[in-house]
């Protein structure tokens, strides 16, 4: 697990990848980041379609982009950030964002190939609240990698 440094960085990160969210139809901006093994952070955000049901989510991205780099097995821990941004881009809302089912399905490629149960830090908008948990809590019987024979 990340430590208490470690996690306000991680959340900070998620924060600041939330701006870059492409969310004009539902407004709802959301922001990812990764934590390595190295220290270094991977980010990400959500990317909408006209096609609604195409939305890839602020964790698909980081971590379609952490695959591309070759480093799935280097992750450690992830925060996720959203809410809706105000007239200045500050993101309101006071309830912890939690991964959505396809997004925990994502993260835990990740965390099996790293084979470390990581930790996943939820955070609200308006930075007031935060629920961490470790990736096997929100998905338990995981099927991943393992299943295959591939860890
Ligand atoms: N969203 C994410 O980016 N991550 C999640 O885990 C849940 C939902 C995005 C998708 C969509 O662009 C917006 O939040 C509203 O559902």
């Amino acid at each position: 697990m990340a430590d208490s440094d470690d996690t306000h960085r991680l959340i900070a990160a998620a924060r600041a990848a939330a701006a870059q969210a492409y969310a004009p139809y539902s407004g709802f901006h959301v922001g990812a980041a990764l934590l390595l093994d190295d220290g270094s952070l991977v980010t990400g955000a959500n990317v909408e379609n006209a096609s609604y049901g195409l939305t890839l989510c602020a964790e698909t991205v980081a971590v379609a982009k952490l695959a591309n780099m070759g480093a799935l097995a280097q992750v450690r821990a992830v925060a996720i950030v959203g809410g809706r941004p105000d007239q200045d881009g500050t993101l309101i809302g006071g309830d912890p964002v939690h991964p959505c089912g396809r997004c925990r399905q994502m993260l835990n490629e990740a965390a099996e190939r790293a084979g470390v149960d990581i930790a996943v830090h939820c955070a609200s908008g308006d930075g007031g609240a935060m629920a961490s948990y470790l990736l096997s809590a929100l998905l338990p019987h995981s099927f991943g990698p393992k299943d295959l024979g591939l860890v």
